[in-house]
């Protein structure tokens, strides 16, 4: 049999086709824009990506025996605000997981509901892209679009109600609305009350690998699928890459270098994130994670090249980067402000330390450098609650560069293994859809039989040493800044 995974990315749609031992069939991905209407603001289209998936299966599909497809699963940017009115139709753009302008009610949320009833509540605190105080911001700013809420989806959720019908999410994604209980696993009634919802509004809950439904007649016709091919909840992105890389069970981490950062660590039982700095969600096995999240990971290096430099030709710009020695140019990922560790909507990018002498190289350096940084802040964390991480494995964009993996590894000093398939969420969304067909009896089996490591990049002393002293002076800059950023 065949199974579809969609992961829901922020540049693009990326589609996989996995057979049951989990080969991989054919790989397909479509961009759609991204919009900044204000600084701070990041906006898309939900039909945008609709049609693009559709556009996406036809192609994935082209050359198969489409009678043998028997399931597809989703993978989805987190956290991001769908609303569609009475009729079902999508009543404004859906705000973004990155996006920053809920500075007032991510304070309210924090300082008047109060940190320790929210952590009560949900598990976690608010921060600015979560989707609660999103539904403030709506309250308060578009009242006329917050009256007409029949329906709050989340982007992955958007797409599978498209494909069967099913208003559903699954626990791993509820969990970063601020909505969700997630030690027990159920709304919080409260929270609705906090954001003036009803239950009624909010999708079902389900496990990540549950079968919603089948997929719409009139769908099933147009992509010349059978009516019988089962559509399974999915999961957020990062949970939904932790099952695609084979990190179930008490300890794995997975690290995603994609448009944002994360550190994922998957465990047994619920965490409690102690000050907030991580989150602390469900897990798409059943059980639960904690997470670190950078907001701006590969795309800085994606800023970096394709807006300043003007090219897309990332691995020249590499090509001449000599680790050998060390340099003094650091630079400050916070490009569209920064969730873990600092909450701070109001934070941004910065190069710092450039001399007459420094080069394009050295800039290039910088970057690379600073994301690396960014995610051993939330490594730093997490090892001070005491989890013991000594291997991560590596997916996301950024993971196909050899120095970044190789850089990644001594500012982490930790062994990072890439798998054989690189695209996390998409193979995530299929292995799911395999449990849910029942080929597997569990996600974690089928993690652990599915996911396999092609290659391991080792951290080197010598670099280990020098990135421990540049780290030490690379988090001064963020507290030395952050008044005059926010002013
Ligand atoms: C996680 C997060 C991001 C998005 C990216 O909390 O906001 O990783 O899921 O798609």
């Amino acid at each position: 049999m065949l199974y579809i995974g969609i992961d829901l990315g922020t540049s693009a749609v990326k589609l996989l086709l996995m057979d049951e031992k989990g080969n991989i069939r054919n790989i397909v991905s479509r961009e759609y824009p991204l919009y900044f209407p204000k600084a701070g603001w990041s906006e898309q289209d939900p039909l945008d990506w609709y049609e693009e998936s559709i556009a996406g299966l036809k192609e994935l599909l082209k050359e198969e025996d489409r009678s043998q497809v028997a399931g597809i699963g989703f993978g989805g940017q987190m956290h991001g605000l769908v609303m569609l009115d009475e009729e079902d139709r999508v009543i404004r753009p859906a705000i973004l997981w990155n996006d920053g302008r809920t500075q007032e009610e991510t304070e309210y949320l924090n300082q008047v509901i109060g940190e320790k009833k929210l952590a009560d509540l949900t598990g976690n605190i608010a921060f600015a892209g979560f989707t609660a105080p999103k539904i403030l911001w709506v309250r308060e700013h578009e009242p006329d679009v917050f009256v007409k809420i029949h329906k709050i989806m989340l982007p992955k959720d958007y797409l599978c109600y498209r494909l069967s019908g099913a208003f559903v999410t699954d626990y791993s994604d509820a969990s970063g609305m601020l909505l969700l209980d997630v030690e027990n696993r159920c709304w919080s009634k409260e929270m609705m009350n906090i954001c003036g919802i009803r239950e009624e509004q909010l999708p079902s809950l389900c496990e990540s690998h549950q079968v919603v439904g089948t997929i719409r007649e009139d769908i099933a016709a147009a992509l010349g699928l059978p009516e019988t091919v089962k559509v399974v909840a999915g999961a957020g992105d990062n949970a939904a890459a932790a099952i695609g890389t084979g990190v179930t069970g008490d300890g794995m981490c997975n690290i995603s270098l994609g448009t944002s950062g994360t550190l994922f660590v998957s465990s047994d039982g619920f965490i409690d994130p102690g000050n907030h700095a991580l989150h602390s969600f469900c897990h798409a096995d059943g059980k639960w994670h904690l997470m670190g999240c950078m907001l701006s990971a590969a795309s800085c290096n994606k800023w970096w090249c394709e807006e300043v430099l003007r090219t897309d030709n990332y691995g020249q710009e590499q090509e001449q980067i000599d680790l050998g020695w060390e340099h003094h140019v650091y630079f400050l990922p916070y490009l569209m402000g920064e969730r873990s560790p600092h909450n701070d909507p109001a934070a941004r990018g910065a190069f710092i330390g450039m001399h007459m002498d420094s080069s394009r190289e050295d800039l290039t350096r910088a970057v690379l450098e600073g994301v690396a940084f960014g995610l051993r802040d939330s490594l730093e964390i997490a090892r001070k609650k005491g989890l013991q991480i000594s291997r991560a494995r590596l997916c996301g964009g950024g993971a196909k560069s050899p120095l970044w993996r190789k850089i990644l590894a001594s500012v982490l000093d930790l062994e990072l293994e890439i798998p054989e398939v690189e695209e996390g969420p998409s193979m995530g969304g299929a292995i799911l859809a395999a449990v849910g067909y029942g080929e597997y009896p569990d996600v974690a089996a089928a993690a652990e039989k599915l996911a396999h490591v092609s290659e391991r990049v080792l951290p080197e002393p010598e670099l280990a040493e020098m990135y421990d002293r540049k780290y030490e002076k690379w988090s001064r800059f963020y507290p030395a800044l952050k008044d005059i950023f926010f002013e």
